[in-house]
């Protein structure tokens, strides 16, 4: 058997992400609690209810966990609503309850990445207009600088925005994200001021914080063609420009480019520090002349792939290699955010998890700046339209007695974190089926 490791830089961030509305649990101020109660919108008509329990105290034994298992790193959002209830009241006692989390976090030796939104908004905002009012980017930089005074002491890392991109196609062009919208001039309108409130927030931190490193995640899908047809690869251009590339463009052009339509915005220019990259998979496009409701585009996963067992995820590691070439154009350090894999059985996921590490560490030694990973998720949490239906945790969670199950995918990463390093021991103990990928014998 071939004897090698992969080791990975120094230094190297190894965490879990999480996001707020899908862990901390008991919140009926923002807009998804007011979504899913309306019949319709969430598969199975499940609730996001008590979550993952974290706000009432389980963010302590799951952070023990992501300690004890050789972690080093995590990623969580502040929810607006908690923190500015109303658009004339700013809750010092969540602003406590967070310190105590984050301040919980370092004493267990997990460097703190902050996310400032995550999909959510509080409903006050969401009433007078959301992202489409011409004010949500000065609205959205008062909440910034409460959470950076707050925090600052604790947190360099920031994330303004998480997955504008999915904020902006599920909630305006997509049906699947209140508002349920299917409007490009509001998907427009909002990607623009999304990046004005990034570049808003931005700033704010940098006012109060020089050595801070501030970027936002960017959901990157790989797009490819599904044919040589000159219309396919046109379409997966303009999906790729649209969807990929539109947000981080901007911060480096002040110009944003997103469908057919252009707007200048200044003041988006150098805007991030680093690249923030969530992957997960990867789609073929084919260009459908009678498919009018699609846009006149089919997707379909690369034939032959390994899905996840809802079919929401294939397993294409190579894609997030690309995603990590893409981001390395930017000349700026690069953070995995977010990647993992819905799998409530954990057979996949060990695969998933190797595979797409093996990819990471092919990056890194291409010399593209990666600084850290982010496993999605540390423990099964709610998945947004697809409610409970989808379990992306390294832990198991009933949702019923909140217990928390160990799946193999946690040992196997726990091993990775603790090495710095993916060994052909490890995955030959463990993802077997990956052996001769990640290590050929010639
Ligand atoms: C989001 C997460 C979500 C994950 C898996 C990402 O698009 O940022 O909130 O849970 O995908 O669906």
């Amino acid at each position: 058997m071939v004897q090698a490791t992969y080791h990975f830089p120094d230094g190297f961030l190894w965490g879990t992400a999480t996001a707020a509305h899908q862990v901390e649990g008991g919140n009926d101020n923002n807009n998804w609690s007011r979504w899913e109660a309306e019949p319709g919108h969430i598969l199975n008509g499940d609730r996001s209810g008590s979550a993952c329990d974290w706000w009432r105290g389980r963010w302590k034994e799951d952070l023990d966990r992501a300690a004890e298992t050789g972690q080093n790193a995590h990623r969580l959002s502040i929810e607006w609503s908690r923190v500015q209830p109303a658009p004339d009241r700013w809750d010092e006692d969540a602003l406590d309850h967070y310190r105590e989390i984050i301040r919980g976090m370092r004493a267990r030796g997990l460097t703190p990445m902050v996310t400032l939104h995550h999909f959510t908004d509080p409903l006050w905002f969401y009433d007078q207009g959301g992202w489409e009012q011409e004010a949500a980017p000065a609205l959205f930089e008062q909440f910034a600088l409460r959470a950076v005074e707050a925090f600052k002491e604790m947190v360099n890392l920031w994330v303004t925005v998480n997955e504008p991109n999915v904020y902006v196609f599920s909630g305006y062009m997509g049906k699947d994200f209140p508002p349920g919208k299917s409007d490009t001039n509001a998907a427009f309108a909002v990607m623009r001021n999304l990046i004005r409130g990034h570049a808003a927030a931005y700033r704010a931190i940098k006012r109060v914080q020089k050595n801070s490193s501030v970027g936002f995640a960017l959901n990157y899908r790989s797009i490819k063609p599904a044919s040589a047809s000159p219309f396919d690869h046109a379409l997966a251009k303009f999906a790729h420009n649209s969807f990929n590339d539109s947000f981080a463009r901007t911060l480096q052009t002040g110009v944003l480019r997103f469908s057919a339509k252009r707007a200048a915005i200044p003041e988006a220019l150098g805007t991030q520090d680093y690249l923030g990259v969530n992957y997960y998979t990867r789609d073929l496009v084919r260009f459908a002349p009678l498919a009018r409701k699609d846009m006149f585009v089919k997707r379909a996963f690369p034939p032959g792939a390994e899905l996840s067992p809802n079919g929401f995820i294939a397993n294409v590691p190579d894609g997030l290699f690309e995603a990590l070439h893409w981001a390395s154009q930017y000349n700026l350090p690069i953070y995995i955010t977010e990647n993992g894999i819905e799998d409530s059985t954990d057979e996949l996921r060990p695969r998933y998890l190797v595979e797409h590490l093996h990819q990471v560490w092919r990056a890194v030694n291409f010399t593209y700046p990666v600084r850290g990973y982010f496993h999605w998720s540390l423990v099964d949490n709610f998945e947004w339209e697809r409610g409970w239906s989808q379990r992306f945790g390294l832990w198991g969670l009933d949702v019923q007695t909140q217990a928390r199950i160990r799946r193999r995918s946690v040992d196997v990463y726990a091993e990775i974190c603790r090495q710095n390093a993916i060994s052909a021991e490890m995955v030959q103990r463990y993802a077997p089926e990956s052996f001769d990928r990640l290590f050929p014998d010639r």
